[in-house]
């Protein structure tokens, strides 16, 4: 058994190699090939490698679901508008699974709790960048799948739930979720070590 193995990773470590030896002769050689893709590249930033039979085109709404930042002073954020009530409606579906039922977090899927310590959600300056994350990365098997709305909708359940918000029924959009002044907000100082002030970081 042991041989077996020993055999087989010289074997597959051999290939490796060769395939390494064989890219990079081709790179050395192959100047036209790699001069013709750099030229491509620009018009057809997304064309599949033909060459290698691998890779798809990415159209706009792709690049749109990655593109999506949303900057601390709201810039990027969205249009749509979601209520408390979807929120929910989506927590328990998507999220509850690992967050649990009252955001207590399912140590078992890896999310704590969003109430207090590291994850609370009291202590992020800035209810922009809940909506970015949220938009962005979850839920963590599916990422990029939910709606504007049903973002707004989650962030406004999640503000609720932890107490950030007092209206059990808030609707959030753009500007409503802009005007959110979260409760940390100042409490944050500037590591003396960077060296900048609060004047160049205004903004930033
Ligand atoms: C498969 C499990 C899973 C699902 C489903 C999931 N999450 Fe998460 N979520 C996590 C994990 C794990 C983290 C911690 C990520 C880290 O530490 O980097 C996290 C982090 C978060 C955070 C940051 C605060 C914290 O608790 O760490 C928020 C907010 C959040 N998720 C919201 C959601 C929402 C809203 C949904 C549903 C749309 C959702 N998640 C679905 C696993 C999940």
């Amino acid at each position: 058994m042991t041989v077996h193995k020993t055999k087989l990773v010289k074997f597959v470590s051999t290939c490796a190699l060769a395939g390494l030896l064989i890219g990079c002769s081709e790179a050395d050689t192959g100047a036209e090939p790699e001069a013709a893709m750099a030229q491509e590249m620009p018009a057809e930033a997304a064309a599949p490698d033909m060459k290698y039979g691998f890779g798809t085109s990415v159209g706009a709404d792709i690049i749109a679901q990655y593109d999506g930042d949303i900057h601390i002073d709201g810039t990027g954020l969205p249009s749509g508008s979601g209520n408390v009530a979807l929120g929910r409606e989506i927590y328990e579906i998507q999220c509850a699974i690992c967050h649990g039922e009252n955001l207590e977090g399912v140590r078992e899927m890896g999310a704590q709790t969003m109430h207090e310590g590291r994850r609370d959600i009291k202590k992020l300056p800035y209810a922009e960048s809940l909506f970015d994350f949220v938009r962005r990365s979850m839920p963590l098997t599916d990422p990029g799948t939910l709606s504007n709305d049903e973002t707004y909708g989650l962030v406004a359940f999640l503000l609720v739930e932890t107490g950030v918000m007092e209206d059990p029924e808030l609707t959030l959009d753009a500007d409503s979720l802009k005007a959110i002044n979260m409760p940390n907000r100042d409490k944050f100082i500037i590591d003396p070590a960077s060296g900048f002030t609060a004047e160049e970081l205004e903004g930033k």
